[in-house]
């Protein structure tokens, strides 16, 4: 595997664990029984910052152990900085090829052991190193109702196209555009004035909420998948 174009050895910019942070993710037996996320970002982080929110509550069973990035100066690394959470930015940039950078990306997230990992905003696609370490056991978030308006334009294009219901899904990560089996949805109506910045921070909140939610009772009850159909708890 080559390294990344410029970096050395320093390919991984990775940020340490604060005091606070290395308490946590060290703080005795019931934490070492919680289920690791990784989550990866792009931006604002808000997501993110509603699964650290829930981490902090010991019945919900998960703990963020770290935050991994595309970018550099976004508001989700600051989140994660505050929180005293481990964090790490990989380029796409840096790599002489795209497998490059998602075979990091996947190198990077192994190393932090974890049992699922959740793109919450994460702008950008895995490929087959990454799904090949993951597979299965990644979920992303995606603000409209799949198979609807996949890609990156997802609240413009249900606006434009006149729905009067959208929403968001949580779904299972594999190698299509937003194509993956879906494990829940939330609906929210469109309101005549929307706009597509209205419209999003509304989906958002029931993003939020759908989320924290099922990501929660995945790690805590198991799931399954059979085709397209998933399953959580036995
Ligand atoms: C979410 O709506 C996500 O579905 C989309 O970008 C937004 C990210 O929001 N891909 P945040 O960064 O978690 O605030």
């Amino acid at each position: 595997m080559s390294e990344p174009k410029g970096r050395g050895a320093a390919w991984t910019e990775e940020r340490g664990t604060s005091d606070e942070g290395r308490r946590r993710l060290e703080s005795g037996p019931e934490a070492s029984e919680h289920k690791k996320l990784v989550v990866l970002v792009s931006g604002e982080g808000s997501n993110l910052q509603a699964l650290i929110d829930a981490c902090r509550e010991e019945a919900y069973g998960a703990q963020v152990v770290a935050v991994g990035a595309d970018r550099g100066t976004i508001n989700a690394l600051a989140r994660a900085e505050r929180s005293g959470l481990p964090s790490f930015v990989l380029r796409l940039a840096d790599y002489p090829a795209r497998e490059d950078w998602d075979a990091a990306l996947a190198r990077t997230c192994a190393g932090y052991q974890p049992d699922l990992i959740v793109l919450a905003g994460f702008m950008k696609l895995v490929g087959k190193p990454f799904l090949a370490a993951f597979g299965g056991h990644c979920v992303n978030t995606h603000p409209a109702l799949l198979p609807s308006f996949p890609g990156p334009h997802a609240v413009r294009d249900a606006l434009a196209h006149g729905v009067k219901v959208t929403g968001c899904t949580v779904f299972l990560v594999d190698d299509g555009v937003d194509a993956g089996p879906i494990v829940a949805q939330a609906s929210v109506p469109v309101a005549d004035d929307d706009d597509e910045a209205t419209l999003h921070e509304r989906i958002k909140v029931a993003e939020r909420v759908l989320l924290v939610g099922t990501v929660g009772r995945m790690v805590r009850d198991g799931w399954s998948v059979r085709g397209r159909k998933v399953r959580i708890g036995s």
